[in-house]
């Protein structure tokens, strides 16, 4: 049974579980880009893309449906991410990772680059990147330049993917979409971190989608701490040991400084 607690009384025993461990995993979803002002999956969209969830617009289906929303939707999202900054939570972890005798491994569902602009070492991005592009039908990679929207101002209209140079296929997002298989590797290289883990920090997931939100029972498994950073109750609130109730761009530098 999990304890909650505020973010500004974080019990001393949680800080020293951080302070203390050598093989922490760090596991996070949408809510660590959160207060860098990167819409979270399950909060409502803006404008034209009110009537079109994340969830609706992540799948082959969808894209296969309408390629040119989805493309569009996506290069739009990229833009949003090049716009922004990374935010004190992801400073936080990257300085973890780097203090000396700590072996911190960081795995994320999230396509952002945030982690890596704040001098993060990414073991996995499960869900993949946004700024991958491959074909849709023969699975070449595609490079291309950043698109040229505005992120923050009103949605632009669809336009069609450009296609592949190999066999004229359409160009898709490198992510992961609903109901398309995780990168084995990146999981099994997180799930192997998770069971070496002497701690487990889950920070700014929900916990709604498997397989990723697996990862911290194999830490339950073995009796490693678990805490979680949301300012919400989660999926993952019962199996935890702490639950520190607040932004991770609040919780995660206190955590760490004590
Ligand atoms: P969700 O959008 O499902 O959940 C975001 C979580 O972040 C929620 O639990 C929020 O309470 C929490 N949150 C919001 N603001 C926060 C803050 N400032 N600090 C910390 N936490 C905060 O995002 P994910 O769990 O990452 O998958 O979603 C998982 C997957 O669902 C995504 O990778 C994506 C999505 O559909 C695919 O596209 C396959």
């Amino acid at each position: 049974m999990s304890a909650a607690h505020p973010p500004d009384r974080i019990p001393d025993d949680v800080v020293q579980l951080v302070a203390q461990a050598r093989r922490p995993v760090v596991l996070t979803g949408a809510g660590i880009s959160a207060e860098s002002g990167v819409p979270t999956f399950r909060e409502v969209q803006t404008g034209l893309w009110e009537r079109f969830s994340a969830q609706d617009l992540a799948s082959v289906e969808a894209f296969e449906a309408d390629p040119a929303l989805v493309w569009t939707w996506y290069r739009w999202r990229q833009s949003l991410i090049r716009a922004v900054e990374p935010n004190p939570g992801h400073i936080a972890i990257a300085e973890w990772q780097q203090l000396p005798g700590v072996g911190l491994t960081l795995s994320t569902q999230n396509v952002d680059d945030l982690h890596e602009r704040a001098g993060a070492s990414v073991l996995a991005h499960l869900h993949g990147s946004i700024f991958a592009h491959r074909c849709f039908s023969c699975d070449e990679p595609v490079e291309l330049p950043d698109a040229d929207y505005d992120g923050f101002q009103s949605p632009p209209a669809a336009q069609p993917p450009p296609t592949c140079g190999a066999c004229d296929g359409p160009v898709r997002p490198g992510v992961v979409w609903f109901g398309e298989m995780l990168p084995t590797e990146a999981f099994e290289q997180t799930a192997a971190a998770v069971r070496a883990a002497d701690l487990v920090l889950v920070a700014g997931t929900s916990g709604i989608v498997q397989p990723a939100a697996s990862l911290p029972l194999l830490a339950l498994e073995r009796g490693t701490p678990l805490i979680e950073v949301n300012p919400e109750e989660t999926e993952l609130s019962e199996l935890m040991d702490h639950c520190v109730r607040g932004p991770s761009g609040e919780v995660l530098p206190k955590l760490l400084r004590g």
